[in-house]
């Protein structure tokens, strides 16, 4: 059979590895892909990937049998609703069901509604009238973008300066356009972070291993946030009660509880977790894996993948039997220097040919494209170094070990990913 990624980073080069595992998958296509994707699928450059009619007509025109979304931005325009409408296969939820993370309005709305554990908010349409909270509350405090800002649009103030500097950019400025038309003014939280992913047909839930992120761009998280420096998995701190407790209180209510609102979730849930003194609470919601999440979780998967993602599509995920790797898996991102702020694109990569390919060791790129026959940057984050291990020790050591013959100007990378997990 023949499939389609849509997308281009290193979520995006994981989904296509996994695939190129699967027997009955003869051919991949990816838009629009990247200079690593191109090793392993046809890379599709010339069809937006945000069109979503015209990847209808691709996948029509080249007799694709099943599309997998990797980001948000194609969901929340409702590539799945069209799909479906079309006859077509499609790995991913709705555009209603999207909107869990399109929408943040949404899904505090949703989770205050419903009564879901999350942390106290207010949202607000005029700028003066968030002003006066934020003056009321105090800081630390949270400010949110309702819409999608690719990862910028939360914004934790510990001053009042700074939570009025953020409701300036967002509402003023609009530097995230009308994604800001609506803010949220929520509670801070604190406590430690994981991601809480399931893979769900609307009907079975199937919790993913656990895995954390490292949101900040330097060393013991200091810097702004970022897309994701780097994962691993498992997350040693979510234990079998914890985990029973976050698909009791968060994962299945949440798909039930939409359900009863008449929406149906099917694909990937992840819930953006804190958690304080042993509970769980949502900071958000997305609708897809995690990246760099994906990258070390799908090291980890020992099923077909293409299997689960038909499983999901007809409504038989109750059936299938996903396994996962006992070995543990890290992911280091090397960014290129100045990201997230402003960054150069086209220094060349070398080393890569000093990493024997392996199931234990994946270079997945994230952001590079060829210059002649050069591999060069492309994007803030470049590359993302994935190695399995026995233990999280184990499994830190063969990424960095490969992330250290890597080389391009100005590159970068935290050096404590997984550093928490050994603590
Ligand atoms: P994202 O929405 O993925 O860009 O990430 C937002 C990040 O902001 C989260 O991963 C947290 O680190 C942080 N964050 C969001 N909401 C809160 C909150 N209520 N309290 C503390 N930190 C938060
Ligand atoms: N790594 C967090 C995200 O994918 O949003």
């Amino acid at each position: 059979m023949k499939v389609l990624v849509i997308g281009g980073g290193g979520r995006e080069h994981a989904l296509v590895w996994a695939l190129r595992k699967c027997k009955r998958v003869d051919k991949v296509y990816c838009c629009p892909g990247n200079a690593g994707i191109a090793g392993l699928a046809e890379c599709i450059n010339n069809t937006d990937p945000y069109n979503i009619k015209a990847l209808v007509d691709l996948v029509k025109c080249e007799w694709i049998d099943l599309t997998i979304v990797g980001p948000e931005v194609p969901l929340g325009l409702g590539i799945v609703d069209l799909f479906e409408r079309e006859g077509l296969k499609i790995f991913g939820p709705n555009q209603k069901a999207a909107a869990l993370e399109t929408s943040k309005v949404f899904a505090k709305d949703f989770m205050r509604r419903h009564g879901l554990p999350t942390s106290r908010y207010k949202v607000f349409s005029s700028y003066p009238e968030a002003e006066d909270y934020i003056h009321l509350m105090g800081a630390p405090i949270v400010i949110k973008a309702d819409g999608l800002a690719a990862g910028k649009g939360v914004i934790v103030a510990p001053t009042y300066e700074e939570a009025e500097g953020a409701l300036r950019l967002i509402m003023i400025d609009r530097a995230f356009g009308d994604a800001g038309n609506r803010v949220i003014i929520e509670e801070c939280l604190t406590g430690e972070e994981v991601s809480f992913m399931v893979v769900t047909d609307g009907k079975t839930i199937v919790p993913i291993p656990t895995s954390q992120d490292h949101k900040r761009v330097f060393d013991n998280d200091k810097g702004p946030n970022t897309g994701g420096m780097g994962a691993y998995s498992p997350a040693p701190l979510v234990d079998g009660a914890l985990q029973d407790t976050i698909m009791e209180t968060i994962m299945r209510p949440t798909i039930s509880l939409l359900a009863k609102d008449g929406i149906k979730y099917k694909g990937v849930l992840y819930a953006g977790l804190m958690i304080n003194e042993g509970r769980p609470y949502v900071l958000e919601y997305n609708c897809r894996l995690g990246d760099p999440e994906a990258q070390a979780i799908l090291m980890r998967l020992d099923s077909d993948i293409v299997d689960i993602c038909l499983s999901v599509h007809d409504g038989t995920l109750d059936a299938a039997a996903i396994q996962w790797k006992p070995e543990a898996a890290v992911a280091v991102v090397i960014a290129a220097g100045g990201y997230p702020g402003a960054f150069q694109r086209g220094k060349e990569i070398t080393g890569l040919e000093a990493i024997t390919p392996s199931d234990e060791v994946v270079v997945f790129h994230s952001g590079t494209a060829f210059d002649n026959d050069a591999l060069v940057t492309a994007s803030g984050r470049v590359l993302t170094v994935a190695a399995l291990g026995e233990d999280i020790a184990a499994a830190k050591d063969n990424a960095y070990k490969a992330a250290a013959k890597i080389h391009f100007d100005d590159m970068h990378y935290r050096k404590d990913i997984a550093a928490r997990a050994l603590r």
